[in-house]
């Protein structure tokens, strides 16, 4: 959505309205408590994109800035190397650290919204688990992205500086946009995540073992109709996103079961063969037992739901 329409209203809200991201950390938190079975551990990164650079937000005062990269774990997960993972213990402690992190954010003003934000911000939570009676672990991670505003260049003014940030906004919000036609497309074709950092660090939300929900903030006013317009068309195009989730898991305990599982599929195939020379018919339902990795219930993106 356009500057003003309430994008990062949504992530943070208010004290009196609490936004995504309170609420999400209240909801892990009291999820949590009730996993007696599972050891978690969380731990969480922030980022800034600003003109085509990134910035660490959770960056302590006295450490060094050094320059960030943008890679993928063995998972297929979004690392930012050189950013700062700090481990979340507690819930005042996530809601501390999201808001030290908001301080550092690099803001601007606009004719449109004096307060409004120039750049994308990017908070993940990690959250690695272990199964304490087999040992299985899972890595999962959670994203908060509040974009920046997505008006008309020629809204923005005729500062340098101000045009300079609405061409990179515009650069990165175009490249997410093909990113989300290519892989709205259905067919499997080269989807073009390399093109702008903006998209690098969506990736594993965007096209991959992802659930993505997407907010689209419009303006009721008529003057902006051509943004309402654009917001709305680049939802649409959204919506034809089909992704699918699994649980990143691995251990020890699975192979084997998975082994185990291998070995009585095929004894059921061999009965079932000698059944069939017998004479007798039927039909079986359910041939993929495999468990672990790549059987999850497979969730379609879909914004309509919930
Ligand atoms: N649902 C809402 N209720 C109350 N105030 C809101 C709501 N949504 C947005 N606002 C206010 O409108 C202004 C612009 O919203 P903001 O979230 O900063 O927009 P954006 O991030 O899209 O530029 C802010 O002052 C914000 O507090
Ligand atoms: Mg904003």
């Amino acid at each position: 959505g356009q500057t003003g329409s309430g994008k990062t209203f949504t992530i943070q809200g208010d004290a009196k309205n609490p936004g995504l991201t309170p609420r999400i950390f209240e909801e892990l938190f009291t999820i949590l408590d009730s996993m007696d079975n599972f050891e978690v551990s969380l731990s969480c990164y922030m980022v800034e994109l600003y003109l085509e650079s990134l910035k660490d937000l959770l960056r302590p005062k006295k450490a060094a800035e050094v320059p960030l990269e943008i890679k993928k774990n063995a998972h297929g997960m979004v690392v930012v190397e050189g950013a700062h993972e700090i481990p979340i213990e507690s819930l005042s402690q996530a809601n501390k650290i999201f808001e030290f992190g908001l301080d550092n954010r690099k803001t601007a003003s606009t004719n449109m919204n004096a307060t409004s934000s120039r750049s994308h911000l990017v908070f993940s939570i990690v959250i690695n688990s272990r199964n304490k009676q087999t040992g299985q672990r899972t890595v999962g991670k959670l994203s908060l992205v509040d974009l920046a505003g997505s008006e008309r260049v020629s809204k923005t003014g005729a500062d340098k500086e101000r045009l300079k940030e609405a061409l990179a906004i515009n650069k990165s919000l175009s490249a997410l946009g093909n990113v989300i036609s290519a892989l709205g497309d259905g067919k499997k074709k080269h989807v073009p995540y390399r093109d702008n950092k903006l998209t690098m660090l969506m990736e594993d939300s965007l096209g991959g073992n992802a659930k993505t929900l997407m907010f689209v903030n419009v303006s009721p006013a008529s003057y902006n109709t051509d943004e309402t317009n654009t917001s709305l068309t680049y939802a649409k195009r959204v919506k034809n996103i089909k992704n699918v989730a699994v649980k990143n898991t691995k251990s020890k305990q699975t192979d084997k079961m998975n082994a185990i599982i291998m070995e009585l599929q095929g004894e059921i195939t061999r009965l079932e063969s000698k059944l069939e020379e017998g004479g007798v018919k039927f039909r079986r339902t359910n041939t993929n037992f495999n468990i672990g990795e790549g059987d999850e219930e497979e969730k379609e993106f879909d914004p309509d739901e919930e």
